[in-house]
């Protein structure tokens, strides 16, 4: 299949990964039985992947869809990432932020530190996939879906350059 310039192959296919998100969402219902915890979707890649999630939770909880925005910091003139678009307090919440791929993880370990910062219960993640580099870091994701290398990945949810979040399925670059 190609999309822009690219050639992509299948990879991870609709069962299979719904095999793996009800185990994932067996594990938050066991460790999140007493609690009410808020899920934090992180926008656009992860909405397939949080639909699929949440509707298998069976207790109560709350969802709070958000964005990141980049914005060039004054001082370092590095790219940072903020958060975007939370309304509700999260002060003494449970959040759990469900994103769709970590690669580096710093998109990840920053908002982790800025949820933190605003006296939330406890914050933890779950990933769809995760890649080798944030495995290589040991970044703090709770729950991952599938653990994959480098390859460039897309469908269900995530894009190369706006196309492909429809694909039932999630496809691989060839020869990436
Ligand atoms: P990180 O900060 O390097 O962990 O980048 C994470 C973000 O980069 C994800 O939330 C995605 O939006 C994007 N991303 C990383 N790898 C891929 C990929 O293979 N396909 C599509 N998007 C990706």
């Amino acid at each position: 299949m190609r999309i822009h310039d690219m050639e992509f192959a299948p990879f991870i296919s609709s069962s299979e990964m719904q095999e793996r998100i009800t185990a994932l969402a067996e594990a938050i219902n066991k460790d999140y039985m007493d609690k009410t915890p808020v899920f934090l979707p992180i926008l656009n890649g992860s909405f397939m992947f949080a639909a699929d999630l949440i509707r298998r939770i069976t207790g109560p909880c709350r969802v709070s869809f958000v964005k990141i925005s980049s914005y060039q910091g004054s001082e370092s003139g590095g790219e940072l990432k903020t958060l975007i678009g939370h309304e509700e307090s999260f002060f003494n919440q449970d959040l759990v932020i469900v994103e769709d791929i970590v690669d580096s993880g710093l998109t990840l370990q920053k908002i982790m530190t800025e949820l933190r910062n605003l006296g939330t219960k406890s914050v933890e993640a779950v990933s769809l996939m995760r890649k080798k580099p944030a495995r290589e870091k040991r970044v703090d994701v709770k729950y991952v879906g599938f653990d994959i290398e480098t390859e460039f990945v897309l469908g269900y949810g995530l894009d190369y350059n706006g196309l492909g979040r429809n694909l039932d399925e999630i496809y691989k670059a060839v020869n990436s």
